[in-house]
């Protein structure tokens, strides 16, 4: 089963409690937090604080997208709180299996980040140690950005290998997506849909998140 993953990256900061509460009560699985630090990616949200207070008041899933210089420094708060999923990018990490070992030992469900232009077989190697790729289909740092085809192949190969090698692995993809792209995103073994701007540009959340399941 498909999981729809809102990104609250495009909801109304100044009315968050209200848009969570809306985005869980209009259906969405997962709610996925995009973390930027200003170094990583050219652009900054928020961090541990609003992490905690909105991981109290959320019912579902919380699902946090690490786009930070220094993910190691978020990894013990986030396993105190009981955050589901986290995932670090590769192209930020030297030590990414240390890492990723830190996260297994938190009970936290571990995934790899990857950038557009990162090959997908840069996570073959410890892909028996992972619970979900995280595929960028655009270079992070904003909502609201043309979504990049070539996450497709990405997809289809990640796919195989995984098939072979880590059947349970999840294949979340992120950026750019709306109800004409999800479909094939989906034919290709997507497991997890990340979207923002599709989801909060109309008012009725629960059609736009019923949309990216039937298209
Ligand atoms: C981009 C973020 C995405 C983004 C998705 O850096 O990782 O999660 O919020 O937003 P849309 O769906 O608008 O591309
Ligand atoms: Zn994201």
């Amino acid at each position: 089963m498909i999981k729809i993953a809102p990104s609250i990256l495009s909801a109304d900061f100044t009315n968050l409690e209200k848009e969570i509460l809306n985005i869980q009560k209009a259906g969405a699985d997962i709610l996925h937090l995009d973390i930027m630090d200003g170094h990583f990616v050219p652009n900054l949200t928020f961090g541990l604080p609003l992490i905690k207070q909105i991981k109290q008041l959320c019912k579902i899933p919380v699902d946090v997208h690490l786009m930070v210089k220094n993910p190691e420094l978020y990894l013990t708060e986030l396993g105190k709180w009981k955050i589901e999923y986290v995932s670090i990018h590769q192209e930020t990490v030297i030590h990414l299996h240390r890492q990723i070992s830190i996260l297994k030992s938190l009970g936290i469900k571990a995934g790899i980040a990857l950038n557009p232009a990162t090959p997908v077989e840069t996570v073959f190697s410890i892909i028996q140690e992972i619970d979900y790729v995280l595929l960028m289909s655009v270079n992070p740092g904003f909502g609201g950005q043309k979504f990049l085809p070539l996450v497709y192949n990405k997809i289809k190969k990640l796919r195989a290998y995984s098939n072979e090698f880590n059947p349970n692995l999840k294949i979340e993809v992120d950026g750019g997506i709306n109800n004409l792209n999800v479909r094939k995103l989906i034919e290709l073994g997507a497991d997890i849909i990340v979207a923002g701007s599709y989801i909060f540009e109309d008012k009725d959340y629960k059609k736009q998140i019923d949309n990216l399941r039937l298209e």
